[in-house]
């Protein structure tokens, strides 16, 4: 036998020894395998079970009376109301005083005028509220002018009486209903107030009547606490 075919029938021999061996490693895992999936097949899902059981809670319940807990319950609710009772009062309250005129407005609001410092005939301009206020003392002739105009025949329809209180004292903004220019006092065609701006005419009782202002001058509330005092606001 040459020494090349004695190498190779040893290499065969080995080669076929391997195999054998593979194969029963190969039976061994798969019979092991087949034990895991046996014992897996029998693993029972935890989801199968009933999984709507309650905990006990015994433990966390209260060791008292359930009276005693009513009254610290009802002593909680009460004291948490009242707590916020008493915050919303107070927000509301902030909210109320910082949305109110400030002292400076509510002093504006409201002008007394001394009604004896005015001499009939004369004419007194004030400020109230950023507007001027005409303050006309009438004089008997000028009460009788007003009234006897025919008012139904004017623009803006008012007899004299429906805008003064006192008919000796005329009260009215001056501030002319075209535009909102400050008028003239004791001028212009009717006696009374004239608007250089586009030549607006008021009579004796501040009525428009000539001129494109479409509305007599506004008469603002005011009161007369005494004889001496008008008060305007
Ligand atoms: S603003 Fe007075 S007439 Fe125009």
């Amino acid at each position: 036998m040459s020494l090349a075919s004695a190498s190779g029938s040893l290499l065969r021999s080995c080669a076929r020894q391997q195999l054998t061996t593979s194969r029963a490693a190969l039976a061994s895992c798969q019979q092991s395998r087949g034990v895991a999936d046996a014992s897996k097949a029998s693993f029972e899902s935890p989801f199968s079970s009933n999984t709507t059981k309650i905990p006990d809670f015994t433990k966390y319940s209260s060791k008292k009376s359930p009276r005693s807990n009513q009254v610290f319950s009802y002593f909680m609710a009460g004291s948490l109301g009242l707590a916020s009772a008493v915050g919303a009062k107070a927000t509301v309250q902030d909210f109320l005083v910082n949305m109110s005129a400030s002292a400076d407005v509510l002093a504006q609001a409201k002008v007394e005028i001394g009604l004896g410092a005015i001499p009939e005939g004369k004419n007194v301009i004030i400020k109230w509220r950023g507007k001027p206020v005409f303050i006309r003392h009438r004089t008997q002739g000028e009460i009788d002018e007003a009234n006897q105009i025919d008012h139904t025949s004017l623009r803006d329809p008012q007899a004299d009486e429906e805008r003064v209180q006192d008919p000796k004292w005329l009260v009215m903004l001056g501030v002319c209903t075209h535009l909102g220019c400050v008028p003239i006092g004791e001028a212009g065609d009717y006696g009374g107030w004239f608007c250089p701006c586009h030549g607006s005419h008021y009579d004796i009782s501040g009525r428009i009547r000539k001129g494109p202002a479409p509305l007599n001058l506004e008469v603002p509330a005011y009161n007369f606490p005494d004889d001496e005092t008008l008060v305007i606001g």
